[in-house]
């Protein structure tokens, strides 16, 4: 039940002064007594704070709430005072306790002490706690400032399709969508599945990247982002990998890849700074508890520009950086994520984008340079993650777009409509995309990219 009437503890924490009638609701963090008094403390999710709540046992259902227990809901009424005690500027006085919902004695939040794996397999509970609370309110404002940095610089925010025809990274992680029944599928005569009997007559996927719809939408309103989230049925269990993440994607006509990388460095500034200026009481709790060098190397990111080298740069550092790797670098080969971690943590000690790579290791739809051996790709690097963007100027040409089809042996026909953007009013344009989780790991110092999203899927789990 929602009461209109009822105060965020958020809002009641920050008043200035005394309120006499005040309402609240939320879940009880601990109890203990005293004397006459049962004292709770109460978070309602809208802060890390919580309010302390007095009871005293004149209270008609004392022993009600002489009862209550880690995770129950209440919802108190009653008057703000100032805190006699320690710790908190303000008290609530209760006037009446209404018990909403009991916890039984298994409530498996207790205390704290948790590891984060027993934490995933609660994952429905987890937010109640103050890391997970903490890492939702950040999640929640970022998406915000995501929103607020596009639509300050004039990009108009576009929906791309999640159902989609195409394999736009050409990687094959495609997860499929159909409707046909997999114990008995239609088949056409050489035996192979019909598709064109499936839902919408021909195969179809979740969406890895809303890129190629975004160019569309592009060269037609110049400046557009997506933000949404993407899928990819890749087998790696890693910490910074999920088969279902949210993808920040913007695309710009008349823009090249310089410009594209000026962009993603303001870009990952702008959500630094935001979520150090938003969320001051939740950075501080990811710098106690989580990675006490995370402010310091988030101001470090924020204050200097990022570091630039191309492809063939990077590699000749990291053969001749003497460094022991698990897989061996050379040319054209792409780089491992302890490849990548080098360059940023331990060559360059900062942020860093590479760019120009060869294009046999990189999609389709990337410029060929005038080399004829890269293309205009770029790959911002983090310290502690590695890649979270990666981006480039596309192929505006149409005979050399054919040819990059043909290479990655896609047939052009297939992409009719893609194809038609270079045919008709072609331009220069550039994107990229970040990895919200990606991001918030990097901003929350969080290790693991199951832990920033509310309810993670990888390889071999998909619960709740
Ligand atoms: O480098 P990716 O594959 O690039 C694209 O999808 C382009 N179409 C983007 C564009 O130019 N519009 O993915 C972009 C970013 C990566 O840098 C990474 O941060 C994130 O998406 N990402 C993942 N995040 C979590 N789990 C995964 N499995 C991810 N795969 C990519
Ligand atoms: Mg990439």
């Amino acid at each position: 039940m929602t009461h209109l009437s009822s105060t965020a503890i958020k809002d009641a924490l920050q008043s200035a002064a005394p309120i006499d009638a005040m309402r609240v609701q939320g879940w009880v963090r601990t109890r203990r007594d005293s004397k006459d008094f049962s004292f709770i403390e109460l978070n309602d999710g809208s802060s890390l704070r919580n309010l302390q709540i007095i009871a005293r046992n004149t209270l008609s259902n004392y022993a009600d709430i002489q009862r209550l227990t880690t995770g129950a809901s209440i919802a108190v009424s009653g008057t703000m005072v100032a805190s006699q005690g320690k710790g908190q500027k303000w008290e609530l006085i209760a006037d009446n306790i209404e018990v909403i919902g009991t916890a039984e004695d298994s409530y498996p939040l207790q205390k704290k002490g948790h590891t984060p794996e027993f934490l995933r397999e609660i994952a429905h509970l987890r937010p109640r706690s103050n890391l997970f609370g903490s890492v939702f309110r950040v999640r929640s404002r970022l998406a915000f400032a995501v929103h607020q940095f596009f639509q300050e610089r004039g990009f108009v925010y576009v929906h791309t399709p999640i159902i989609t025809g195409s394999d736009c990274e050409g990687a094959g992680e495609l997860f499929r969508v159909t409707t046909l029944n997999t114990a008995d599928m239609p088949r056409n005569t050489s035996g192979e599945v019909d598709f064109r009997k499936d839902f919408f007559a021909r195969p179809t996927y979740l969406t890895v990247s809303g890129q190629l719809e975004a160019e569309a939408l592009a060269l037609a309103l110049s400046k557009v982002y997506t933000f949404g989230p993407t899928f990819r049925a890749e087998n790696s269990n890693t910490s910074r990998h999920a088969s279902e993440f949210w993808m920040i994607e913007p695309e710009m006509a008349f823009c090249n890849l310089n410009s594209n990388m000026d962009l993603a460095e303001e870009f990952v500034k702008y959500l630094i700074a935001d979520a150090r200026k938003h969320c001051p009481d939740e950075m501080e709790l990811f710098a106690k508890f989580v990675d006490k060098e995370l402010l310091a190397r988030l101001d470090f990111v924020v204050d200097r520009p990022f570091q630039r080298i191309t492809y063939t740069g990077a590699v000749d550092l990291l053969k001749k950086s003497g460094e022991k790797f698990e897989f061996p670098i050379d040319y054209g080969l792409n780089l491992q994520s302890e490849h990548e971690r080098w360059l940023t943590e331990k060559h360059f000690k900062c942020p860093v984008t590479v760019f120009n790579f060869p294009k046999e290791i990189k999609p389709f739809y990337m410029r060929v340079n005038d080399d004829g051996k890269t293309v205009a790709a770029m790959d911002l690097l983090v310290p502690g993650i590695g890649e979270i963007i990666g981006g480039s100027q596309r192929e505006e040409r149409l005979e050399m777009l054919e040819e990059n089809m043909r290479r990655h042996k896609m047939d052009p026909a297939d992409y009719k409509w893609y194809l038609d953007l270079r045919r008709y009013g072609t331009a220069s344009h550039s994107g990229f995309g970040l990895g919200f989780e990606r991001m918030l790991k990097f901003i929350t110092g969080v290790a693991n990219i199951r832990d920033v999203i509310p309810f993670a899927r990888t390889p071999g789990s998909a619960e709740f």
